[in-house]
């Protein structure tokens, strides 16, 4: 097996940017945040990007920055909850050989408390999506089922804490 990066995917609240740093730690690799990698790039918060271009316009920049983090190589990168819900990202994601996806998966509810506690501590991304719960569930859903389908590795994330699950990531890929 010849892994050269891993993508992890999940939806808000799955601790994609809590364990990315954590296994990149352990791997010795480089983390990158799509999220905070668009803001980096724009000089622009997600929140204003997402307000001034349109959700579409917004995803379609989402997808080019998922794609030049998807050159790099020895890197984790945390992918926006959202990444998923474009067909272009989930092929690229499919015929990357080269990279270890992992669908970090838990119950709704749970993942959306976690998203409220996060808002509460001001330590959150700009998610639209927290203020509408019933088209959260069904992006939950949906997103879950193409999650599950692009992933080498489901981690249920209610059962273990950051460290254990950035572990359970390294028995997979170290020999
Ligand atoms: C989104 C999740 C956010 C962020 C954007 C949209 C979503 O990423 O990309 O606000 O629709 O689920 P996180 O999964 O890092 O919260």
């Amino acid at each position: 097996m010849n892994i050269r990066r891993v993508v992890l995917t999940g939806f808000m609240g799955s601790g994609k940017s809590t364990v990315g740093p954590l296994l990149a730690d352990a791997l010795g690799w480089n983390f990158v945040d799509v999220d905070q990698e668009i803001e980096s790039r724009s000089g622009a918060s997600a929140s204003f990007l997402f307000q001034t271009l349109g959700e579409a316009a917004f995803r379609g920049y989402e997808f080019s920055v998922m794609s030049m983090c998807l050159d790099t190589t020895e890197t984790v990168i945390a992918l926006g909850g959202a990444a998923v819900d474009l067909d272009i990202a989930r092929r690229l994601l499919s015929v990357c050989n080269d990279c270890w996806i992992v669908f970090l998966d838990g119950p709704f509810d749970v993942l959306i408390a976690r998203c409220l506690s996060q808002e509460g501590s001001g330590d959150a991304t700009y998610r639209p999506l927290l203020r509408d719960r019933e088209a959260a569930l069904a992006h939950y859903a949906i997103r879950r089922e193409w999650n599950r389908e692009i992933a080498q590795q489901i981690i249920d994330v209610s059962r273990s804490a950051g460290e254990a699950i950035a572990a359970s990531i390294v028995n997979r890929l170290l020999p």
